[in-house]
């Protein structure tokens, strides 16, 4: 929908009329596409705090009120009635699935989860410590050099396979990168499993002996899953969307989301969070880490506190705080201390007037490393399952922007503040 134009006016007093748009909700955004064309001036927002970079369909969040929507469809909702793989229909295909189309859906995704064989010879050449996340990356990436004859970005039945493929074996890619830093023999899929109950037994069953699935463990993984599904046009899917833009194959889009995921203000914040309270250690020391990370000079930040859109509350970190409950109690394990530190650190943060001024408040990564550790997950394969679940948005963004006509590379501009033209000057001279 266009609205009354934003008039812009010029130091030199030139008008020009911006055309308004508005989405179903949300703010109003200003293109300002013509800008540089008509004015010769490029708009400066660094880290995008003010810029939407695309029209998108799939997601939408109210930072103020904390609403996060798929589809239309409140994450609440979906935590408390769907399934992950429901919801990774829903993000791909925009609409909920008929008891058919979710059985198909369901089988399509269980077939699919066995890689190539060579693939796994790229275990073999990592080092025993190297960290899942780099394998990651580095395996997903490799996926174009087995999978070419279907990437073909203009053919839908290609988008199709490619997005059956990515959701398919990521679990199966995370496992073999868990087995090779533990030492274990690789445990192939099993697709008589649901999708959280294959991952569980490739991570932790062995050929020795039976492996029991813990429903709950399942249960957990599913909602962290979802929750972690799509969040609009965050840093790891903004960069899916920026590497497709070029025509690039998907697999290295994915790659590059896998890549920008890892960093702790993003999806490593998740494995920040559990080193932070293994240093914080006891609530006794909790005043000292507040205190710091509210030190200018000191660069400690509490880790799992802030979002850039979110300044009430993040909807996903009050449904994982809840299942952060229901695991430790159920599970048993003796992770309790850790989860009641972390409760004593959210509530003194909580009502400190440094984090309620800047409207700091737990994020999803504030808690999920708690239940993944309760689960058995080692802190090194946090992200790797965080990267698991937005899989599939980062999919779906990138579906959204091949098949939208007006997409263009992504090409930022810049202030440029480096010096001036001069001349070169010979070696000798210098
Ligand atoms: N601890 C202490 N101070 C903080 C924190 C924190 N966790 N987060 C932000 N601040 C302060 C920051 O110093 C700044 O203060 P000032 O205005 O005085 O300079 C102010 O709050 C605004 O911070 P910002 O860095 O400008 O905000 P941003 O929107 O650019 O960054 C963030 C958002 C999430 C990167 C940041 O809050 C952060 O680093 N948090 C810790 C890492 C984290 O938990 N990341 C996970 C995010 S949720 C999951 C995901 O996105 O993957």
């Amino acid at each position: 929908m266009t609205k009354e134009a934003f008039r812009l006016t010029s130091p030199s007093g030139v008008e020009l009329d911006l055309p308004v748009r508005s989405g179903t909700v949300g703010p109003d955004v200003i293109d300002v596409g013509k800008l540089y064309k008509e004015q010769r001036v490029f708009t400066y927002d660094p880290g995008f705090v003010s810029t939407g970079s695309c029209e998108s369909d799939i997601t939408y969040i109210d930072g103020e009120e904390g609403i996060l929507m798929y589809r239309g469809y409140p994450v609440e909702q979906l935590a408390a009635h769907s399934s992950f793989i429901e919801v990774s229909y829903l993000l791909l295909h925009g609409e909920l699935p008929t008891a058919a189309e979710l059985e198909k859906f369901d089988h399509t995704i269980r077939t699919h989860t066995m890689l190539n064989e060579g693939m796994l010879n790229f275990f073999k050449g990592f080092r025993y410590d190297a960290h899942p996340m780099a394998m990651l990356s580095a395996v997903v990436g490799s996926m174009s050099a087995y999978y070419h004859s279907e990437m073909d970005a203009s053919n839908p039945d290609h988008r199709d396979i490619f997005a059956h493929r990515i959701l398919a074996k990521m679990p199966t890619i995370a496992a073999a990168a868990y087995k090779l830093t533990s030492g274990q023999p690789f445990m192939y899929p099993q697709n008589d499993l649901n999708y959280c109950e294959n991952l569980l037994q490739m991570l932790f069953s062995v050929p020795a002996e039976p492996y029991e699935i813990d429903p709950i463990a399942a249960e957990a993984l599913d909602l962290l899953f979802i929750l972690h599904a799509d969040h609009e046009q965050n840093c790891s899917t903004s960069t899916v969307r920026m590497a497709g833009s070029s025509g690039a194959n998907p697999y290295s889009a994915i790659a590059a989301g896998v890549s920008a995921l890892w960093g702790p203000a993003h999806g490593g914040a998740n494995e920040a969070v559990l080193n932070m309270l293994n240093e914080i250690g006891d609530k006794s020391q909790i005043k000292k880490y507040v205190a710091k990370a509210k030190d200018k000079v000191d660069p400690f930040r509490l880790m799992g506190f802030g979002h850039r859109v979110y300044k009430n509350f993040d909807p996903r970190a009050t449904i994982i705080r809840e299942m952060c409950h229901k695991v430790l109690a159920q599970l048993g394990r003796d992770d309790t201390p850790m989860f009641d530190l972390a409760l004593e650190l959210e509530q003194m943060a909580l009502k400190d007037d440094y984090f309620v001024e800047k409207k700091l408040y737990p994020n999803v990564d504030f808690y999920s490393g708690i239940i993944y550790r309760a689960l058995g997950i080692p802190t090194s394969m946090f992200t790797v399952m965080f990267a698991i679940g937005r899989s599939v948005g980062w999919t779906a963004h990138w579906r959204e922007m091949i098949a939208d006509p007006s997409t263009r590379i992504a090409r930022p501009r810049q202030l440029y503040t480096g010096p001036p033209q001069r001349d070169y000057i010979a070696i000798e001279k210098r």
